[in-house]
């Protein structure tokens, strides 16, 4: 039996509520759900398929507003928000067993559920989706029609995006949620839907519209339609096979602040119809096949914030007339078969954080002018593309620049000296660029202070004994280091030494003493002229999953500290006689 709050409670409380001097502040109520949203998500249960358990909160002797997945407005107790995603990836950026996510059927009296502002399932697996479910086991006292049920509904935000096998119906009671702002239906099959262009324009107070893989194909709006919409912001219609017919309505949506098209047929040019689209921020074109030049009149978007154009087949210089964006943050026209050389007139975009123009065939002089006014520059993609740097030596980099890709790149056998004087880069990729010629010191200073450096596939020599290692990823491999191995921070994780001439024993860089928090997981030292026996020192590196020690000259047998090692997938051997292979179950391969 439940005692109820002794007087001096409530007296307590009253104190502090007047104290307020204002009884409308007092906020100390306790909230409880409501009994209508309640039995609405009693309904919603009942139709779900729940192989994890994920809806056990959901019982009637708790308050529906600690329910997981449900949110309450904290006055009125009335439920707001509904979100009970599958996440997609899992850690290694796998795709989820979708049998451990939600299935069955969404139904959800909306009718009920008054306050409901925000539906969150997506990445389930649902089937199907009711939200006026009056054959629902349920008491209601007489049968709505969509129509009633819907329209008194607050939904502003519905997301069941890449619930892949979702039956949508014929999308009409859509339009039966007036105040619906966003809307996400990506991944959904709609490829027999006719209505779908009117969730653009008679949705009235649409903003944002994700309908991505959709496999919408070619259904373009009935000739003569009038496409309009004054609400609609963003629209993203990726993958959907769309061909350039498309822009002739699109066009019209002259609010549109972001438009997101990667992924069609466009062929040809783009259509300068585009241009009427004056308030664009973001400008998504990539992995389409549009050639000819990059019109000049791009460089007419004065709010323009991000231009995606990268993998398609425009060909012939970069305009100059990018430089008149002065809003833009992003630039990627990587993977086109653009030539000439970088205009220096985008040295003048002062909010760029992203210049991403490798893999073209650009050829040219880099100078201080390119970067003029890059105060705020991040990142630069020069991979594969010709570039000759002309830096004063005394030149000083834009101070946050912290990504550098420059895989493939063609610059000369010697490694860029400006990048020596970055403070502290995040990431640099100069992989099979030809690289011959390193300023030791400099290059292993500017090493430790880099979270991942991948200089492999060069042509860098040195001899590293007396070097160490302070990068999370450090990939060496395939160059023509020499000598002993270098040492290591307990910050490395992923080391490739591979296919170089590193000789000697494995003692200095596996007994050197280490603390107990080491983080390596991947050591790669194959392909090298290492000797002697393997030393019995792994007891200090209980992070290692995968080692590959083949295609060397070491001797002996598996020391005992490596059946310590729990996490160890891979232990890859010289071709050798071990004498004693006393390991747990392990995959070891000879190489
Ligand atoms: C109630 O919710 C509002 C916004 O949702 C929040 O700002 C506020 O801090 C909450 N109040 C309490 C007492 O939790
Ligand atoms: C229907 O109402 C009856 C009594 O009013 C109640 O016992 C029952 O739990 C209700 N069913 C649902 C699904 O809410
Ligand atoms: C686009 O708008 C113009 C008027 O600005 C109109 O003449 C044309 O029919 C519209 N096209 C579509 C497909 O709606
Ligand atoms: C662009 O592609 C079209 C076919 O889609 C072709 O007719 C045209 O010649 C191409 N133009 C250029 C400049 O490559
Ligand atoms: C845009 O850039 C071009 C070339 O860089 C320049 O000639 C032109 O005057 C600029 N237009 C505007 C409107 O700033
Ligand atoms: C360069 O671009 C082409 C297509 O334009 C693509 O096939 C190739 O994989 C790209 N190379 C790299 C390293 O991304
Ligand atoms: C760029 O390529 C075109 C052919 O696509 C060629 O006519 C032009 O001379 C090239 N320009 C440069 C600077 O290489
Ligand atoms: C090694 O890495 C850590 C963490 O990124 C950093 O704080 C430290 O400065 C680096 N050491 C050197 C000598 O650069
Ligand atoms: C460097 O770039 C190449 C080509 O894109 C890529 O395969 C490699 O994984 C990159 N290295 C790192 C450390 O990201
Ligand atoms: C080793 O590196 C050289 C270049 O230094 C390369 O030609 C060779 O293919 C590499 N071998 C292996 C097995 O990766």
């Amino acid at each position: 039996m439940a005692t109820s709050p002794s007087p001096a409670i409530f007296l307590f409380l009253w104190f502090l509520c007047a104290s307020n001097f204002n009884l409308g502040l007092c906020t100390l109520k306790v909230i409880h759900c409501n009994k209508n949203d309640q039995q609405a998500l009693l309904v919603f249960k009942q139709g779900v398929v729940d192989p994890t358990g994920l809806l056990s909160s959901w019982s009637i002797h708790s308050d529906c507003c600690q329910w997981s997945g449900v949110q309450c407005d904290n006055i009125t107790g009335r439920v707001t928000g509904l979100s009970l995603p599958c996440p997609y990836y899992d850690y290694y950026g796998n795709y989820y067993d979708k049998s451990k996510c939600l299935g069955g059927q969404i139904n959800l009296p909306l009718f009920q559920l008054e306050f409901l502002e925000s539906l969150d399932l997506k990445e389930n697996d649902f089937k199907g989706i009711d939200l006026c479910p009056t054959h629902a086991n349920h008491n209601l006292s007489r049968p709505m029609s969509p129509q009633e049920c819907e329209k008194f509904s607050k939904l502003l935000n519905l997301d069941i995006s890449y619930n892949n096998d979702l039956h949508v119906g014929d999308l009409l009671w859509i339009f039966h949620l007036p105040s619906l702002k966003s809307l996400h239906l990506s991944g959904i099959d709609l490829h027999i839907q006719n209505h779908w262009v009117r969730l653009m324009t008679e949705l009235p107070s649409i903003s944002e519209l994700r309908l991505r893989n959709c496999q919408l194909g070619n259904i373009h709006p009935p000739l003569g339609w009038y496409v309009h919409s004054s609400s609609l912001q963003s629209l993203d219609l990726s993958y959907n096979f769309f061909d350039s017919r498309m822009f002739k309505w699109v066009s019209n949506l002259t609010s549109l602040s972001h438009l997101t098209l990667e992924g069609n047929h466009f062929r040809g040019q783009i259509p300068d119809t585009v241009l009427r689209l004056r308030n664009l921020k973001s400008l998504g074109l990539a992995y389409n096949e549009f050639n000819g030049s990059i019109p000049e009149w791009l460089g007419q978007y004065e709010f323009l914030e991000r231009l995606d154009l990268f993998v398609n087949l425009f060909s012939g210089p970069i305009p100059t007339t990018l430089g008149n964006l002065s809003s833009l943050i992003f630039i990627d026209i990587s993977a086109n078969l653009l030539n000439g050389s970088l205009p220096e007139s985008l040295g003048k975009l002062s909010n760029l954080e992203e210049l991403r123009v490798g893999n073209n065939s650009l050829v040219g002089v880099i100078s201080e002018n390119n970067f003029a006014k890059l105060w705020s520059l991040e990142l630069i993609d020069f991979s594969e593309i010709n570039i000759v740097f002309d830096l004063d030596s005394n030149w000083a980099p834009p101070i946050h620049l912290k990504f550098i890709h420059m895989y493939g790149a063609i610059m000369g056998s010697i490694f860029p000296s400006w990048l020596y004087s970055l403070g502290s880069l995040h990431y640099l990729n100069v992989s099979s660029s030809k690289i011959s010629s390193i300023d030791p010191d400099k290059f292993w200073s500017l090493a430790r202070r880099t979270y991942a450096y991948d200089v492999s596939n060069n042509l860098i020599g040195g001899d590293l004994s007396n070097v160490w290692l302070n990068s999370s990823w450090i990939d060496l491999r395939n160059n023509k280091f020499k000598g002993g191995l270098p040492r290591l921070s307990p910050k490395v994780a992923i080391l490739n030494l591979a296919n170089n001439s590193f000789s000697g024993s494995m003692a200095p860089l596996l007994c050197h003493p280490m603390n107990r928090r080491n983080k390596l997981a991947f050591l790669d030292m194959s392909h090298n002229q290492l000797s002697g026996e393997l030393p019995d020192c792994f007891a200090n590196w209980q992070s290692l999953v995968y080692v590959n020690l083949g295609n060397n000259m070491l001797t002996g047998k598996i020391p005992d500290s490596v059946g310590s090692l729990s996490a160890l997938q891979s232990f890859h051997l010289p071709k050798m006689n071990f004498l004693e292979l006393s390991l747990r179950p392990l995959k070891i391969a000879e190489t």
